[in-house]
């Protein structure tokens, strides 16, 4: 195995092994992309208040999201086609997850199925959802979730329709990929990804086709989305689906203060701060500083966590610091994954449980609920003083 020492290491193999078209999809935002690049460039705006002298023995990053334990609050974000980043690659981050003690996500927009994924795990994993205008298949969704034993569902709301991304257009996105002559030239050179994929039958969207009738290109996410997806989805329908599902709910995608207010009226267990790692509305906030009046707002009443921009553990540690009870992680997994299949996952969350760790230990923590923001020094107005 290489050595790997960060998860730029992780994301250069990616880049070699993987077929452009999937490469692209994941490290896309929508549009100018300020909004990708500003949820990890905004981390670069926080510093840690270094101490000493603190014995630093014994040190935990276990704790809990929503009351499930975790080896750190870190979990494995919904990611639409990781079974096309590595060949039965949902399967491969749900084993590595569940192994390091963390929670795995699967996306409606897998390509295994929650059934495979299920089957091939041995403890629950958590289950994400697009609403969709057909609710019988909504309603067959989330009974398939139960059927899983998914332990939460996490339902998607910032996309009723889809941000535009170039280079899934320019790259005619499907999965499979459709035999064009550049999609040959490049797949041609991916012989490692080649061969996984041409040992498993997941080359489709598991949980939709067979399940779901009258789309017109099952191979496209664009053409999908556009189809399916509820534009029409409000709160009555959110209240709908929890009511269906009966279990613990995440809601996803919550950026505002008064959208966060409402979430935790309907007795959401947490909410995700989340703009959909910058591939949605460009020119959003980043999620790090979306974070300060959304806690303000609800902190009391619900659990708060975070994702997007988070490529290290010392991204983790500052969410964290600023208040978030969990973070998530989508492409530092998937680099992994792309890179070295499970074990490259693995390796992406061995990278970033260290860096938390002794990060954790340089600002004079040994146990990561003791951790606050009086670890941080936040430039001023970094929240923002909007008008
Ligand atoms: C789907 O969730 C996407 O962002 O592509």
């Amino acid at each position: 195995m290489p050595v790997i020492t960060d998860i730029e290491d992780l994301k250069r193999i990616y880049r070699r092994r993987t077929p452009k078209m999937f490469y692209d999809y994941c490290e896309s935002g929508s549009w100018t992309e300020q909004t990708f690049r500003e949820n990890s460039s905004d981390f670069d705006r926080i510093y840690f208040r270094q101490r000493v002298a603190v014995d630093l023995t014994n040190r935990s990053t276990r704790t809990q999201m929503i009351g499930q334990d975790v080896a750190m609050p870190v979990a494995l974000a919904p990611v639409g086609l990781t079974g096309m980043q590595s060949a039965d690659g949902e399967i491969k981050a749900a084993r590595a997850a569940e192994k390091f003690g963390v929670p795995f996500t699967l996306s409606t927009m897998s390509i295994c199925s929650i059934e495979a994924v299920a089957e091939a795990t041995t403890k629950p994993f958590w289950f994400q959802v697009y609403v969709m205008k057909d609710d019988d298949y909504l309603a067959r969704l989330i009974q398939r979730a139960k059927d899983a034993k998914c332990s939460a569902l996490v339902v998607t709301l910032d996309l009723q329709v889809l941000g535009q991304r170039h280079m899934d257009i320019k790259n005619g996105l499907s999965a499979p990929p459709k035999p064009t002559l550049s999609n040959i030239a490049n797949l041609s050179t991916k012989w490692r990804w080649g061969l996984g994929m041409l040992g498993t039958k997941n080359r489709q969207f598991g949980n939709v086709v067979g399940h779901v009738k009258g789309i017109s290109d099952p191979s496209s996410l664009m053409s999908w989305t556009a189809e399916q997806f509820d534009p029409a989805l409000d709160w009555a329908k959110i209240e709908k689906i929890r009511d269906m599902w009966g279990g613990k709910l995440i809601l996803k995608g919550i950026m505002e203060a008064e959208d966060a207010r409402r979430a935790a009226q309907i007795g959401a267990d947490a909410i995700i701060v989340s703009n959909h790692g910058g591939r949605q509305l460009d020119g959003a906030l980043s999620t790090i500083r979306a974070l300060e009046p959304i806690l303000e707002a609800v902190g009391d009443q619900t659990e708060v966590h975070l994702d997007g921009g988070i490529r290290s553990g010392q991204d983790v540690l500052k969410a964290l610091a600023m208040g978030a009870k969990g973070t998530y992680i989508g492409r530092a997994f998937v680099y992994g994954l792309g890179a070295m299949g499970e074990a490259g996952v693995t390796r992406a969350l061995e990278v970033i449980h260290k860096e938390l760790d002794v990060s954790m230990a340089f600002c004079g923590h040994r146990d990561i609920n003791d951790v606050n923001r009086e670890i941080l020094r936040v430039p001023r107005g970094f929240s923002g003083d909007w008008d």
